[in-house]
């Protein structure tokens, strides 16, 4: 089959790989149909880097249709719709029984001191090969896979794998105050739902803040203010501006560990990816070279008392924190990869009707065939040709 695979720093292509089959009586197969490019992918593309091997197969956003089922998965039958959650959970064990399926104790990566595998993502979460293929091998498929109707076209359900749940956790961790105030960081997929997810549950104000403008535009569409970086020298005076002084009730940082801004960091992300494979892992993993400027101008435009969301992912392991201004402005944090399936149930019916409350309709702004995931990549860690969302259709 074709699928897309990593080779090194921006270099990803389209071989013919191995298609996968039935490995343990609870694996199923899928033959897809859409499947997104993330920010998460873009993190591999560029630092991630040292955790990948070439020829990984990438991808965490799949749908299709089940061709072939383990002799323990009686939930669904070859030609079901599903949607595949990025990580992988068995549904049965401590952390699934409390709604952390990020955790699961079943899938998780133990020898490298990580929580539950994901697709298509670094040996650091297991090495399973990814979803922008032709076909799936997805595991613990008793429990995984989102059955949804024939019919409507892919685009109404395929954000069930990553963008609606880990854009929902976002604003539940947010634990903002009915009618109150809530700043998204970042207006890619992730923050651009964050935000329509917010207002849908009742914030009162909504401040996107980004720096590509046709991002702010469609935020602002929406219905958030926003905030374009490049207009203001200080963030937080910026937030508090709009906020009688004090700062947002609460803060969503959908930017992650590439926040544009922070040239330091970036040299030595660049000097890390010049480096051997496993002394590059090693700095990344333990020297702690995020870039944090996100996360510090989070901790300014936080109100007093308010609680700060990290949806973004962080990869750093000495991650200097500015703890004075944490605990003397008693602030929340909380964060992780979406927990998918704990979602799911709260999400459906949103998807269910004629309306489109959340507008998945029209999210993608690319739809382009497998064999353009190269230039899907690079067009949209550019944001070029108002690229948005891709999804690769293989
Ligand atoms: N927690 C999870 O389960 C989970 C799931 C999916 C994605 N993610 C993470 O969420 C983040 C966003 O993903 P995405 O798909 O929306 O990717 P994206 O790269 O399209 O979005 C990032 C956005 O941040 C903006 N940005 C960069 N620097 C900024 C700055 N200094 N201030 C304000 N905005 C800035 C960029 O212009 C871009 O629009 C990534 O870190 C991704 O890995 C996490
Ligand atoms: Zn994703
Ligand atoms: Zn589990």
């Amino acid at each position: 089959m074709k699928a897309v695979t990593w080779h090194g720093k921006r270099d990803v292509r389209v071989d013919t790989v191995p298609d996968p089959r039935i490995e343990s009586p609870t694996d199923a197969v899928i033959r897809i149909t859409s499947t997104g490019v993330c920010g998460s992918d873009l993190h591999l593309y560029e630092v991630l880097g040292p955790f990948m091997t070439e020829g990984d197969v990438l991808g965490h956003e799949p749908m299709g249709v089940v061709e072939e089922v383990g002799a323990e998965v009686t939930s669904l039958k070859p030609g079901d719709r599903v949607v595949v959650p990025f990580n992988i959970s068995c549904g049965h064990c401590f952390m699934c029984d409390r709604g952390l399926q990020s955790q699961c104790e079943t899938t998780q990566v133990t020898e490298q001191g990580k929580g539950a595998s994901l697709f298509g993502y670094t040996k650091l979460y297991g090495q399973v090969p990814g979803g922008q293929a032709e076909y799936l091998r997805v595991p613990q498929a008793q429990y995984g896979p989102i059955k949804v109707p024939d019919g409507p076209p892919d685009d109404r359900f395929v954000y069930l794998s990553d963008v609606l749940p880990t854009a929902w956790q976002a604003v539940e961790y947010a634990e903002i105050p009915a009618g109150g105030s809530v700043v998204v960081f970042g207006l890619g997929p992730i923050g651009q739902m964050c935000a329509r997810v917010a207002l849908h549950k009742g914030a009162g104000q909504v401040i996107g803040i980004d720096l590509v403008p046709e991002r702010l535009a469609r935020a602002e569409a929406h219905g958030a203010t926003v905030i374009d970086t490049r207009d203001h020298d200080d963030i937080g005076d910026a937030v508090r501006a709009l906020t009688a002084g004090r700062g947002a009730d609460s803060v969503i940082d959908a930017v992650g560990m590439e926040a544009h801004g922070a040239p330091a960091a970036r040299l030595t992300q660049n000097l890390v990816a010049l480096l051997p494979q496993a002394a590059g892992a090693l700095i990344t993993e333990k020297a702690g070279i995020d870039r944090l400027s996100v996360l510090y101008a989070a901790i300014d435009a936080v109100r007093r008392g308010g609680t700060i969301s990290l949806s973004g992912v962080y990869g750093g392991m000495i991650d200097p924190m500015p703890m004075m201004e944490l605990f003397d402005k008693q602030i929340r944090l909380h964060m992780g990869q979406a927990n998918v399936r704990r979602w799911i149930d709260e999400i459906v019916p949103l998807l269910s009707g004629s309306e489109d409350p959340l507008g998945v309709d029209d999210f993608a702004t690319h739809r382009l065939p497998l064999q353009d995931a190269p230039k899907a990549y690079e067009m949209f860690q550019k944001k070029q040709h108002g690229a948005q969302k891709i999804l690769l259709q293989p």
